[in-house]
């Protein structure tokens, strides 16, 4: 293991040149324009792969590849075999005004990389790929077999990873999935994810009249969609932040006395937390904590709202139609398609017949809870805590990884979710950074979780 631990630590420097190379590539798998720098980023990541001594293939799907690496192996390995899974696209930049240096040209200062997708998630990726380095060129033999699935589709629901483990079942086949896409709240609180939300999508189109129209010639005649839309959409909430869409909290499982004292024990600052977000109050559903409420309860939220004239100055028209982009996030044991029904439902029923209403459903995903009390999540613990130093803890995280359900459900796998990122990396913000502190730590967290889980 020395040899490991020494070799990771002499190669820092040309780790974070690597991760600079790797976060150049506009991979935002959300925008048709960046399909080429998408395919190009999954070269770069498996030709990676093959120069720290993988087999690596980029596999073709309908929409962007997946890159598939294997550390090598014998024919009948005993050894267990674990699937590392992480994801190369990244979520649009935009707004471009707001960040301090481009997002696409990486740039360190104070520790920290900035750029697109340092944290979500070509950092956290980079460094279980760093670890297998560190084994592979050292020539130290790896306690497990290593299967690293890097895909390109994750900000976009994964649908093509869906179909490819289906298709790949046996050789995928694995004893777990180890996955850095969530968080830690502190440099010094190393955290197992023990579970993350689940999310529902739909868009809403308001239609009014077959076209723009002069304000004042025909404004107080007919109906405006765009307010329309927003009274709509008003009354989903109510001012205590309770979701009002008849049915949606009926499946929702509360937590124990127990496990809410648990939650309890995670240090939590409002009025830093306030300021980090710039609010001037926080708000949320009336009688749970704010780290409740963002972990374990569920929501629904406007995620874009568009209607009319955006451009410079004024212009007076009754626009023909509004839009609204909404997600909810789920716990246990709600279902998504239940969900997105309920919601469509209610929206038409609160809709004036002076618009018409048209729904798309878009993606979906359940909510994932792990057992935290098996051998795996111990090891995992373990490993985190022989890495930063200190006590992990077990986390619930907000945040959705669509594809975990289907590990379960398609391979029988479960996830050990050993985030990487902190609160203030600004994932899916302007200034995404990347402590390089915390990349070290996570190469050295995903060396010792192969011996732990390897049972060296
Ligand atoms: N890495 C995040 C998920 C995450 C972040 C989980 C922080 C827990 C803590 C992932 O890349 C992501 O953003 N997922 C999307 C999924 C969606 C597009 C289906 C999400 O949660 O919005
Ligand atoms: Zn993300």
């Amino acid at each position: 293991m020395n040899a490991v631990e020494k070799y990771l630590k002499q190669n820092q420097p040309r780790f974070v040149r690597d991760l600079a190379d790797y976060v150049h590539f506009p991979s935002v798998s959300a925008q048709p324009k960046h399909n080429k720098d998408t395919a190009a980023c999954a070269a770069w990541v498996a030709q990676h792969c093959r120069a720290i001594g993988m087999e690596a293939r980029v596999c073709k799907t309908d929409f962007h590849p997946i890159v598939v690496a294997k550390t090598p192996r014998k024919k009948n390995s005993k050894k267990p075999h674990y699937m590392v899974y992480g994801h190369y696209d990244v979520q649009p930049p935009e707004p471009f005004e707001l960040w301090k240096t481009p997002p696409f040209a990486p740039h360190v200062a104070g520790g920290k990389m900035f750029g697109r997708g340092t944290s979500d998630n070509k950092g956290q990726n980079l460094a279980h790929l760093k670890a297998a380095e560190a084994y592979l060129k050292t020539g130290t033999e790896l306690p497990c077999d290593l299967t690293f699935v890097i895909e390109g589709e994750e900000e976009v629901g994964s649908e093509s990873l869906a179909d490819f483990l289906k298709a790949n079942r046996a050789e995928l086949k694995c004893d777990g999935v180890v996955v850095s896409d969530t968080g830690l709240p502190a440099k010094h609180l190393p955290a197992l994810t023990s579970s993350l939300r689940g999310i529902a999508a739909l868009e809403v189109t308001v239609h009014g009249p077959s076209r723009d129209l002069h304000s004042g010639i025909f404004g107080g005649s007919v109906n405006n969609p765009a307010l329309a839309l927003c009274q709509l959409l008003a009354q989903l909430r109510d001012k205590h932040g309770r979701i009002t869409v008849p049915g949606f909290y009926d499946e929702v499982r509360e937590l124990s006395p127990r496990e809410r004292k648990a939650m309890r024990r995670l240090p939590f600052n409002a009025p830093a937390y306030k300021k980090f977000l710039g609010v001037p109050e926080l708000f949320g559903e009336r009688g749970y904590t704010p780290d409740e409420q963002r972990g374990v309860r569920p929501t629904l939220e406007i995620n874009g709202l568009t209607s009319g004239y955006q451009g410079e100055g004024s212009k007076t028209i009754i626009p023909a139609w509004a839009r609204v982009k909404i997600t909810c996030r789920l716990v246990p044991a709600q279902d998504p398609a239940k969900i997105v029904a309920a919601v469509a439902r209610q929206i038409r029923k609160l809709a004036p017949p002076s618009v018409h209403v048209k729904i798309e459903h878009g993606h979906g995903a359940e909510p994932y809870w792990v057992e935290s009390e098996g051998a795996p999540a111990q090891a995992a613990l373990r490993a985190l805590r022989r890495a930063f130093g200190h006590e992990p803890v077990l986390l619930h995280e907000g945040g959705s990884i669509p594809i975990v359900n289907l590990f379960k459900r398609v391979l029988g796998a479960d996830s050990l979710l050993v985030g990487l990122a902190l609160p203030d990396d600004n994932l899916h913000s302007p200034n995404e950074k990347f402590d390089l502190e915390v990349f070290a730590k996570g190469q050295l967290m995903s060396a010792y979780l192969w011996q732990e889980l390897g049972g060296k």
